[in-house]
């Protein structure tokens, strides 16, 4: 069995979670349930981040211990999981003693094999980035950008690694491995990045400034910079696994690629003498109305109470239909509600209902055996040929937003294959011939309804599991089998009625805000 080990950033605990951080799990479950389905052993890994000074600075502000601070508001993304319904095997946080233990060893390491000196730093500091900072980081006129926060000046004596002495040898890695980061102008920006020259990564920070991290093996005196920290998740959650590590895929925002995951933790890999990942995922931004997503501004979605309302599945179809991955999009309740009610309750749902209903009304409530094909069905069968190798070849190359579209078309042909067949007319009629019609269309659209739901099983899983259950079926385990067109519902006893998603009226638009 292929091992396939997947992983989305880890998230800085000092806020709520929100629909960015909602967004990365859904679409990192989504390839791990494709991959489950494929076949792989799959290890997926999610957790939180949790040490660093914004968390120190938050908790003192709420005049709490940061431990109890982390306990908190860990628990708060914890609980999101479920809500979303990812299934991830894992989930780690930065305070365990078994990520603190493969930090300090992997640290203890480097130290030794000399990848990491100390020596004294004097310039310019980003509380809010936790960053030194350069005179190219200043504006035009010489004040700070805002994102910096406040800047201060400090000399201090500290731990760096060397960075630099990798350069080279990144760049070489990156120009043999040109699909290591998806998208691939993603990747360009990593090497346009390493034009310049790389600076030794300054890995400590003095424990009278900083208490709140894990203290350097080799120096107590000092705790160990956050994201050297936090990088090393990937690994120290999985060290002790055999066969699971390298990762195959890191699943991040554009904003955490270019340095940190692209530079810092691919060259503390390769300094510790450990394979690098397959791959990187960095996938675009939501904004909310055309806006970023702030909470000083109250323009932000919880998605804990978001799926409350509308449903898990009508968030996780709406993030994978209209993102196309690497792409920044924007979430208004207009786009959300468009796309809900032509796709999810007009499309999907309809014809769900009809086939329920007219099962039950022409047959008893029993999917019949279909009888000869006429042109309709043979067309419907040749799309569903073509709908599903093409959709194959879209979840390979990350293009979920066309695999849906292309998904959704197949049910729309067969909501028009049903008004064509018309089969509340033959059910009308007393002729033979058009009984076995009847029975024929009544099964085509039960199979159909059928073959949707098994290439939208890991975008919806949860509606999907309903369908099968209104079909009176247990899917088959073989994938490749569940996705062959052939009358297999033959004699399955259908639900009464479904209604799987209640369309939302215009009057409730008000309800979808922040
Ligand atoms: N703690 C670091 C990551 C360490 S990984 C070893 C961090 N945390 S974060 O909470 O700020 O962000 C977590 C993830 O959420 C990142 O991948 C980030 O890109 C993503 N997103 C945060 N806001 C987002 C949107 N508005 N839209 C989409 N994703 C966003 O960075």
């Amino acid at each position: 069995m292929n091992n396939f080990y997947i992983t989305t950033a880890i998230d800085y605990v000092n806020g709520s979670p929100h629909l960015g951080h909602a967004y990365e799990k859904v679409l990192t479950d989504v390839i791990a349930r494709i991959r489950r389905m494929m076949g792989d052993k799959v290890h997926f890994l999610t957790g939180v981040d949790e040490h660093g000074q914004k968390v120190q600075q938050t908790a003192r502000k709420r005049g709490i211990p940061p431990q109890q601070f982390c306990d908190e508001i860990s628990a708060e993304f914890r609980a999101l999981l479920p809500k979303l319904n990812v299934a991830n095997d894992d989930f780690i946080r930065t305070t365990e003693e078994r990520h603190k233990r493969v930090v300090r060893d992997i640290l203890q390491q480097l130290f030794d094999k000399g990848e990491i000196y100390k020596a004294e730093y004097q310039g310019y500091y980003s509380t809010r980035q936790e960053q030194f900072l350069q005179e190219k980081d200043r504006n035009p006129d010489g004040t700070w950008p805002e994102l910096f926060g406040e800047v201060t000046e400090i000399t201090e004596s500290n731990y760096f690694f060397k960075l630099r002495s990798y350069q080279a040898w990144l760049v070489q890695f990156l120009t043999e491995n040109e699909n290591f980061v998806f998208p691939k102008f993603r990747q360009k920006q990593v090497l346009e990045f390493l034009k310049e020259p790389l600076n030794d990564l300054c890995i400590s920070r003095p424990r009278e400034r900083l208490e709140w991290g894990i203290p350097l093996p080799f120096d107590e005196d000092f705790v160990t910079y956050v994201w050297f920290d936090a990088l090393t998740n990937y690994y120290s959650a999985v060290v002790d696994q055999p066969g699971v590590w390298p990762a195959d895929w890191h699943v991040i925002g554009k904003d955490i690629l270019v340095p940190p995951h692209a530079v810092y933790w691919t060259i503390m890999l390769k300094a510790a003498g450990l394979p690098l990942p397959k791959g990187i995922i960095a996938h675009g931004w939501w904004s909310f109305k055309g806006a970023k997503m702030s909470k000083s501004t109250g323009n932000v979605i919880e998605p804990g109470a978001f799926v409350a309302e509308y449903g898990t599945d009508a968030l996780r179809y709406f993030f994978l239909r209209e993102m196309s991955v690497g792409q920044d999009s924007d979430f208004t309740d207009l786009q959300f509600q468009a796309r809900y009610n032509a796709d999810l309750a007009n499309n999907l749902g309809n014809l769900l209902n009809r086939t329920l209903n007219m099962t039950n009304r022409f047959a008893g409530g029993v999917v019949p055996a279909a009888g000869a094909a006429g042109e309709p069905e043979a067309e419907l069968r040749a799309l569903w040929e073509q709908t599903r190798a093409e959709v194959l070849k879209l979840w390979d190359g990350f293009q979920f937003h066309i695999a849906l579209e292309r998904t959704m078309a197949f049910v729309t042909a067969t909501n028009a294959y049903v008004e064509k067949r018309a089969p509340w007319k033959l059910g009308k009629s007393i002729e033979a011939s058009d009984r076995a019609l009847l029975e024929t269309s009544l099964a085509t659209m039960a199979e159909s309804l059928r073959l949707a739901a098994a290439l939208l099983g890991p975008f919806i899983p949860g509606t999907v599991d309903k369908i099968h259950g209104a079909l009176g079926r247990t899917p088959a385990t073989d994938w490749t089998k569940e996705c062959q067109w052939g009358g297999c519902l033959q004699g399955a006893k259908v639900a009464p009625s479904l209604v799987l998603f209640p369309r939302i009226q215009a009057d409730d638009k008000a309800a979808v805000k922040s």
